[in-house]
């Protein structure tokens, strides 16, 4: 008899979308994995740096007019050193360098899944709940650090009815216990579903957290490609 598997013999199959997985992991050399055709979130698992961390709560008072460029990998620094004045006082020292190299890593390693070579880098602050229904991202790719305050909440698949997305939260988390959180500085990589693309597998479902009526506030770094 042939050599020949279950999923090659049967053509619905190999057309049909894998189960999504989501992988976490501490280290930010795996991140190549949300590229994997069942993967539709990475989330580095990373400490807080106290240094930036330091740097935010002095700059937040200031409260920051919201960053946004297009960049390529090789004109990243120069788009970052030309863009980056509202979010920089003398005063704020070392914290200020760290922070702006922590933002060009992430997207100069980003921006390079781009198929176009090139991302768009957004910087703000929030004091409300932005998308508090869950969801999925009309992109192919984000990447979303909260810096400080409360990360972005995402749901297994498990747990995601995906008939009742575009309706309210409790029909679409079938158990909300089961809702995950990202901590502050951990780095998440998004995949979702763009208008007309082809994706192998479903986009993660997400939203952010809830914080207007805590009186909290978010420093947020998204990039999409
Ligand atoms: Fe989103």
């Amino acid at each position: 008899m042939a050599d020949m598997s279950l999923f090659t013999s049967i053509p619905f199959l190999k057309n049909r979308r894998r189960i999504p997985r989501q992988i976490i992991s501490d280290s930010w050399a795996d991140r190549d994995k949300i590229l994997n055709n069942d993967v539709n979130l990475f989330c580095w698992k990373r400490p807080v740096n106290p240094e930036i961390q330091d740097f935010l709560a002095q700059l937040i008072d200031h409260q920051p007019a919201p960053i946004s460029f297009r960049a390529s990998v090789q004109n990243l620094r120069q788009q970052i050193d030309h863009t980056k004045q509202p979010w920089y006082l003398e005063t704020f020292g070392d914290g200020f360098h760290a922070f702006w190299a922590d933002i060009e890593l992430l997207a100069g390693d980003f921006i390079a899944f781009s198929q176009t070579g090139q991302g768009t880098v957004h910087l703000k602050m929030v004091t409300d709940d932005a998308c508090a229904k869950f969801h999925i991202d009309a992109y192919k790719l984000r990447l979303f650090t909260t810096y400080n305050g409360k990360g972005t909440e995402w749901i297994p698949e498990i747990v995601t009815n995906r008939r009742s997305l575009g309706r309210t939260n409790d029909l679409i988390v079938k158990d909300p216990s089961q809702i995950q959180r990202m901590e502050s500085f951990e780095v998440g990589i998004l995949k979702g579903e763009p208008h007309g693309g082809n994706m192998n597998v479903k986009g993660i479902v997400h939203r952010s957290p809830e914080i207007s009526s805590t009186g909290a506030n978010r420093i947020i770094l998204r990039i999409d490609i």
